[in-house]
């Protein structure tokens, strides 16, 4: 049997293979509450054989939204949609996973459809707010620098969301640390020109992170796993300037680690908006790896993951514990009953689907 099709386990919870559905923004939602849309897509790519369907980054208050269409988790009502969405992805035989976050100095956004800059209060944006008054880019407007009472409110916001998408449903609840959004921003130098104990040392950028996860994990069910998404590294070690970096994400990792988080989910970049990435096949998986071999924590690999052959390289080479995909999986939600024909695994399809099944 092909690793990729073999079980794996995390705490009391199973993933029958190790494909996930990696998260994606559908900037579809009204006031946070997710619809039809989401249902379909997300139930589409449980019908088609993931282990693991990780709804996308969902803001823990409304300024904490990429765009003014982004997810949200911040009232009872958003629990309520969001329960028909994780019953039909568990129902259909995928683990239900949601990532939690804020957007930081990158909120209010317009969609990508229409370009993705930034907007204005005069356009339907808002004041956004991040560690230190540092623009993301000359196009975006400045953040206001976030008060210690303020950090303290918004990690009370990441335990109040992660109640309500357990109320909702969901299995794994994911920490969004990456792309340059608000928690990596308190990580990197670049973003983070604070002097009180949230600034400065790596010990002092890496505390909001650390403390929302322990949060997290201290609240989060003990047979259920929790993760974090973190961007491994900035891409400007040659520019010569301080920035996040894959040393200080292995000593991150193992920190997150001692708290009992269960799965780093290894990305890159998103902080410096021109930084130079060297994108191809399997870009980031040299960063699952390092972690996982370097921390001694189970990760995921994401980035330009295709092909089940390749999928299969990964896993069997130990450069990962799973793998994660993201457009490839808009292009094909049957990904893996694909990949499992071309890797001769026989696994099980949706009965109803069943006289489709090629043997
Ligand atoms: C993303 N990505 C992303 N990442 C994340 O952590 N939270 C999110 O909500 C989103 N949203 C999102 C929307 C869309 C439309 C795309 C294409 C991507 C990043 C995504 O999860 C993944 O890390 C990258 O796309 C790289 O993987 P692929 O696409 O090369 O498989």
């Amino acid at each position: 049997m092909a690793k990729l099709f073999t079980e794996f386990k995390l705490r009391e919870t199973v993933f029958k293979n190790r494909i996930f559905v990696s998260p994606m923004c559908q900037y579809s939602a009204e006031d946070g509450i997710p619809n039809h849309w989401h249902l379909v897509n997300y139930g589409s790519r449980a019908v088609g054989g993931a282990a693991l369907v990780m709804v996308e980054a969902t803001a823990i208050n409304p300024e904490g939204r990429i765009t003014p269409h982004c997810t949200g988790l911040w009232s009872d009502k958003h629990t309520e949609a969001f329960k028909p969405i994780a019953d039909f992805i568990k129902k259909n035989g995928a683990v239900a996973g949601i990532q939690i976050g804020h957007a930081g100095r990158k909120a209010s956004s317009d969609m990508p459809w229409n370009g993705g800059g930034f907007l204005p209060k005069t356009q339907g944006g808002w004041q956004t707010v991040a560690p230190s008054a540092l623009p993301a880019s000359s196009a975006h407007g400045a953040p206001l620098a976030l008060s210690t009472d303020d950090i303290k409110s918004i990690s009370q916001q990441f335990l109040d969301t992660a109640k309500r998408a357990l109320e909702a449903g969901f299995d794994v609840i994911e920490l969004h640390s990456a792309h340059g959004y608000l928690l990596h921003e308190f990580l990197s130098p670049i973003s983070n020109q604070r002097t009180d104990e949230y600034g400065g040392s790596l010990e002092n950028r890496c505390r909001l992170t650390l403390e929302i996860a322990k949060v997290l994990r201290d609240f989060w069910p003990q047979d259920k796993p929790v993760f974090v998404r973190i961007s491994v590294t900035d891409w400007m070690e040659n520019t010569g300037q301080q920035s996040w970096d894959l040393a200080q994400s292995i000593q991150l990792s193992k920190w997150l680690k001692e708290i009992g988080i269960d799965l780093i989910d290894c990305s890159s970049g998103g902080l410096v908006l021109d930084a130079t990435i060297p994108v191809g096949a399997g870009y980031q998986t040299q960063f699952a790896e390092a972690i996982r071999k370097e921390a001694g924590i189970a990760t995921s690999a994401v980035g330009m993951i295709t092909e089940p052959v390749q999928a299969e390289h990964i896993l069997m080479t130990g450069q990962a514990d799973v793998v994660s995909l993201a457009r490839e999986m808009l292009r094909d939600p049957y990904w893996p009953l694909r990949a499992a024909k071309e890797l001769e695994a026989d696994i099980t399809w949706p009965l109803q689907y069943q006289r489709a099944k090629r043997t």
